[in-house]
């Protein structure tokens, strides 16, 4: 189900003396069963934005479609669409607040209104997906570990069946083994076929699991397209502070310096792979 924004503004109190724009005429398009990135500095109107997607923020002025269905209209359900795009907010452990970890994944779905073995199904696969262990299913969310309670709260929402997941900073506060591991489970949410909208202020993440970015800076899509496309503006980029991965700025240098390594090759094991099949190789024959 595609999302689709159009000229979008918002203004936080407006007319008052704190009046903050923080979007600015935004027009972007999210096609299906992608794994977008949206990335920028702090302050540069990300989760502003995304909180357009579900509609708890009515678009004005601007448009906003998701599967075609304009957010903004009176006559839309609101309801439907939330169960559509499920948002995962900055934080989200935060909003824990069950006795088991099993009622607080079935909290929407049973708002829902479901018949119980279904809710059960949902939460058994919502578990599943987010590589909680089914023991856990009786405990007390508020015993586990940071990075299994976040998982929880993404489980609560996976559970809603959405077709298009969106989440604020999934990585934040996370050492770097458990970013690494709720990014290779975001990585497995997409691969069973949810789109996915990521924010993140790490290049080198979006860089790595992104099929396409969106950076943002003051709250204007400063830049589009593929990480590869993206990367090449690296002065621009960093004057809007924001880096591109280590490995792009590598393979730049060796093309600077006269090698001819592919544009799009900017993940670890592209560059690793190009330099020892190329550069490597080339040094043993001499
Ligand atoms: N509730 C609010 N009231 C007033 N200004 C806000 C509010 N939330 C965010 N802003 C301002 O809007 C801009 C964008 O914020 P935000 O969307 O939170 O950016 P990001 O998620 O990229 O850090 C910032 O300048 C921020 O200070
Ligand atoms: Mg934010």
């Amino acid at each position: 189900m595609p999302i689709e924004i159009k000229h979008l503004t918002h203004v936080y109190m407006p007319g008052s003396p704190f009046e903050a724009r923080a979007l600015n005429d935004i027009c972007l398009d999210i096609r299906d069963g992608e794994f977008i990135g949206i990335i920028g500095h702090t302050g540069s109107g990300k989760s502003t934005l995304i909180s357009y997607f579900n509609g708890l923020e009515r678009a004005k002025p601007g448009t906003v479609f998701v599967g075609g269905v304009d957010l903004g209209s009176k006559d839309t359900d609101l309801i439907a669409v939330r169960r559509t795009v499920g948002l995962v907010f900055q934080y989200p452990e935060y909003q824990l607040f069950e006795e088991t970890v099993e009622k607080d994944i079935a909290f929407g779905p049973t708002n829902l209104g479901l018949p119980p073995e279904e809710i059960e199904r949902r939460v058994v696969h919502a578990m599943q997906l987010v590589g909680l262990d089914p023991s856990r299913a009786k405990k007390s969310p508020f015993d586990l570990s940071g990075g299994q309670k976040r998982r929880v709260a993404i489980a609560g929402v996976l559970a809603m069946d959405p077709q298009i997941l969106v989440l604020d900073e999934p990585a934040a506060g996370l050492d770097p083994a458990g970013r690494h591991e709720m990014l290779e489970l975001i990585r497995d949410i997409h691969e069973s076929g949810v789109t996915i909208v990521m924010v993140s202020h790490s290049m080198d993440d979006v860089g790595k699991y992104c099929d396409r970015l969106f950076v943002l800076s003051h709250g204007e899509v400063a830049y589009q397209g593929a990480p590869a496309e993206v990367f090449v503006h690296g002065e621009a980029l960093n004057a809007i502070g924001l880096d591109v991965p280590e490995c792009a700025k590598l393979a730049k240098r060796l093309r600077d310096a006269g090698f001819d390594i592919p544009m799009d090759a900017y993940r670890l094991e592209d560059v690793a792979g190009y330099i020892i099949d190329n550069i490597g190789k080339g040094r043993r024959g001499a």
